[in-house]
């Protein structure tokens, strides 16, 4: 039976200009780069100067994607942006994208935290918002500016994050219904917040009036994102009636290079079918996903007509999968 699927119409994403290699961090604190790149398989990630603001990478994120769907921000009638460092407490940062992109009045603008997932919670909103005939064109960004909740005295955590932006234009049309279609054919979203305090900002506006920086138990975080990630890939493939020896690619989340390795050698996928952009870009949180799927579509990699599994994870815990055919 025919229905309404979101396809995916332009991608695009930004990253500051300034680079900070792992051997620019042996200087800040006692690391090197052989523990960085061994444990975690970032060598450099871009991070935001002073004045650069998550907003700024969520317009050039958000003006390539709607050139690559050769739309204009007047055709959007949905703005969200997945963050966990908005440029304000509020009003959202979406709305401060709408107001730089002159999106109409009217328009709604939000933002979803979900932390590492945050770019599959809000493309499960706005797929459904598209399905059901509420909207036809959406922009869906995530964005970080990571650099600003990171204490970089300590090397447990300032190792790992980047800064940048990933961003995506959705678009309704009405489709057979089949798997064979092209669009997001499934998106499952989780959380468990029994591991509330197991990755987290140590402060908040309501808690202290600060935003914090993050803190995590790592060995902790590694346990479980590789169940998580695999579960987040198996449901959505599930969903779709598809499996693995279907997908051209795989898209985790970009936490670590040695989770990323564990997840495909347990979902068994050809790790030459494995996006990996973790050694340049680090953890950009709800960015990391994004910024991979737009790098990979313009450098190449992924084509029109690709089958492309996504899962993450992250604080709350919250972890999902979506599978969308480019
Ligand atoms: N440089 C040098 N030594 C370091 C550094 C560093 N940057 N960081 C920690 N160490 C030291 C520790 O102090 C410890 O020293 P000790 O034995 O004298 O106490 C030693 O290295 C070993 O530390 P471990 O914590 O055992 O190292 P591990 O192999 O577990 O790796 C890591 C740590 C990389 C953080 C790992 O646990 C990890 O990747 N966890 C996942 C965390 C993550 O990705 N978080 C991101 C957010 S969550 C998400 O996006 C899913």
């Amino acid at each position: 039976m025919s229905q309404i699927r979101s396809h995916i119409v332009g991608t695009g994403y930004s990253l500051p200009a300034k680079v900070v290699t792992n051997d620019d961090l042996s200087k800040m604190v006692e690391t090197s780069d052989e523990w960085i790149s061994t444990r975690t398989g970032i060598r450099s990630r871009h991070i935001a100067s002073d004045g650069e603001y998550t907003s700024d990478f969520c317009v050039k994120a958000a003006h390539m994607a709607l050139d690559n769907a050769g739309m204009k921000a007047e055709d959007i009638d949905f703005v969200i942006v997945a963050t966990v460092t908005p440029d304000n407490t509020f009003p959202s940062t979406a709305a401060k994208v709408s107001k730089i992109l002159g999106i109409r009045a009217g328009v709604a603008a939000m933002d979803v935290n979900a932390a590492c997932s945050g770019f599959i919670y809000a493309s499960q909103i706005a797929d459904n918002m598209i399905r059901l005939g509420q909207i036809k064109n959406a922009l869906v960004i995530g964005a970080e500016t990571l650099s600003r909740i990171v204490d970089w005295t300590d090397r447990n955590t300032c190792v790992l994050f980047g800064d940048g932006a990933g961003a995506a234009v959705f678009c309704g049309s009405e489709e057979s219904g089949k798997n064979t279609d092209r669009g997001i054919l499934s998106i499952k979203i989780f959380a468990d917040a029994s591991h509330y305090e197991t990755l987290c900002s140590d402060s908040g506006v309501s808690f202290n009036q600060k935003s914090g920086f993050v803190h995590m138990d790592g060995k902790e975080v590694f346990k479980m994102a590789i169940p998580s990630l695999v579960e987040g890939v198996e449901t959505a493939l599930n969903l779709a009636d598809l499996s693995l020896s279907d997908v051209d690619w795989y898209i985790p989340h970009q936490a670590n290079a040695r989770i990323i390795d564990s997840v495909a050698k347990k979902l068994g996928i050809d790790e030459n079918k494995v996006i990996i952009t973790v050694d340049h870009h680090g953890n950009t949180s709800a960015a990391s996903i994004p910024l991979a799927l737009a790098v990979s579509v313009e450098n190449g990699k992924i084509k029109t007509g690709d089958l492309v599994a996504i899962s993450s994870m992250g604080a709350g815990f919250t972890w999902g999968g979506m599978v969308v055919r480019i």
